[in-house]
């Protein structure tokens, strides 16, 4: 099997069959490789190659610029060694996984339509579920193109239960045959957990989360996650989720059924697309400018985690950091590319 070898460093691991990336093969063997979506957007693990050779899983994947292109920057996330390497990446403490990445099959036990776009997919692994409220997991099914990367909306547990809820994108490769082939019984593979937008529980302050469509995914799990640790058992929470229409909706009766909602959990949806007769009575507008009209002055108190498509995040971490002058420590998000 290739050895891959950080470039400066004593770090090496092996690329195995069993984690199709050099950055999954990586963060398999409990290496802090720099990454964040694991999809081949956001450039984060770019890395160069000094020796050796790789194939390329997805050369024109948009997280390299022209620039990195005519420089010969990779993708450690869409590269896969090929003979021994030496490449120099970015590596760090923060992003060391503190629970190695597994790669396992999981089958579906229910599906529930929740919009009328997104469902939640409920899968059972073949043992305990391992993973921090906010984080991800790879999925691949049968001959679709992938993995594709989806954000776990429960929380770790013993019985090994995976549940994601995915949004289906039109003319999407996985999405369409996710939604349309998958019945219970059916096989998956899924490797995770990925993330590092996770739920930090020593932190002292009352939390924020913030949902574009489908990123209420991850910041359910963080609500969950929040509201069952008796850690964290003084802090409030600020829910906002925002959607197009009313239709879109959805999450609050999954957080009204946690303990201590009543008392520690504020609500607050927005839709973007109103129209006449739709019945919507609440916030119109983007769900960051919900935000600010609700919060501003107050924001820099408060833990943000953010999921959604790339625009909703850079909308709303331009509005945190620059406008409202929240660290940048404090911001924790995952974006949907
Ligand atoms: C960290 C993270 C968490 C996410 N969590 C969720 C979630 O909880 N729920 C949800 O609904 N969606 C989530 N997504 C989005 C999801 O991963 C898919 O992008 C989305 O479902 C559309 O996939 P598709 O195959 O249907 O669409 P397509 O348009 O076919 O593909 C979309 C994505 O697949 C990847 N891709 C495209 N071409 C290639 C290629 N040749 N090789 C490799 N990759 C390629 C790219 O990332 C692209 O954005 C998340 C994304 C990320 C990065
Ligand atoms: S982690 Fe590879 S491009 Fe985002």
């Amino acid at each position: 099997m290739p050895i891959v070898q950080i470039h400066n460093s004593d770090a090496s691991f092996e690329q195995t069959e069993t984690h199709d990336s050099i950055l999954r093969a990586g963060l398999a063997a409990g290496l802090g490789l720099s990454y964040e979506c694991n999809s081949g957007g956001c450039g984060s693990c770019k890395f160069e190659l000094i020796e050796g050779e790789v194939e390329e899983l997805w050369p024109d994947a948009p997280g390299l610029s022209a620039r990195d292109l005519k420089k010969g920057r990779k993708l450690a996330c869409q590269c896969r060694a090929k003979s021994d390497l030496v490449i120099s990446m970015r590596t760090d403490e923060s992003f060391r996984p503190s629970i190695l990445p597994q790669r396992f099959q999981a089958t579906l036990e229910s599906r529930r339509e929740l919009t009328p776009d997104i469902t939640e997919f409920r899968f059972h692994g073949p043992a305990p579920a391992r993973f921090l409220p906010g984080q991800y997991a790879m999925l691949s099914l049968g001959d679709a193109p992938g993995p594709r990367a989806y954000s776990m909306s429960n929380l770790a547990n013993a019985e090994g239960i995976w549940e994601f809820w995915i949004r289906k994108k039109p003319g999407g490769r996985v999405t369409e045959s996710l939604f349309a082939l998958l019945e219970p019984g059916d096989q998956v593979t899924l490797q995770g957990p990925y993330g590092l937008a996770f739920l930090q529980t020593a932190v002292p302050r009352d939390v924020l989360c913030i949902a574009g469509g489908s990123g209420i995914s991850p910041v359910l799990s963080i609500a969950r996650g929040m509201l069952s640790d008796p850690a964290m058992a003084g802090r409030k929470l600020h829910f906002f989720f925002g959607g197009r229409t009313p239709a879109d909706i959805c999450g609050l009766a999954e957080l009204q059924a946690l303990p201590g909602f009543a008392e520690r959990v504020r609500f607050h949806a927005a839709i973007s697309e109103p129209s006449p007769g739709d019945g919507w009575e609440g916030a119109v507008g983007f769900i960051h400018e919900a935000l600010e009209q609700t919060l501003a002055g107050t924001l820099a108190d408060y833990e943000c985690y953010l999921a959604g498509p790339p625009p909703m995040v850079q909308a709303t971490t331009k509005m945190l950091l620059l406008d409202q002058g929240v660290p940048a420590e404090q911001v924790h998000f995952d974006r949907f590319f």
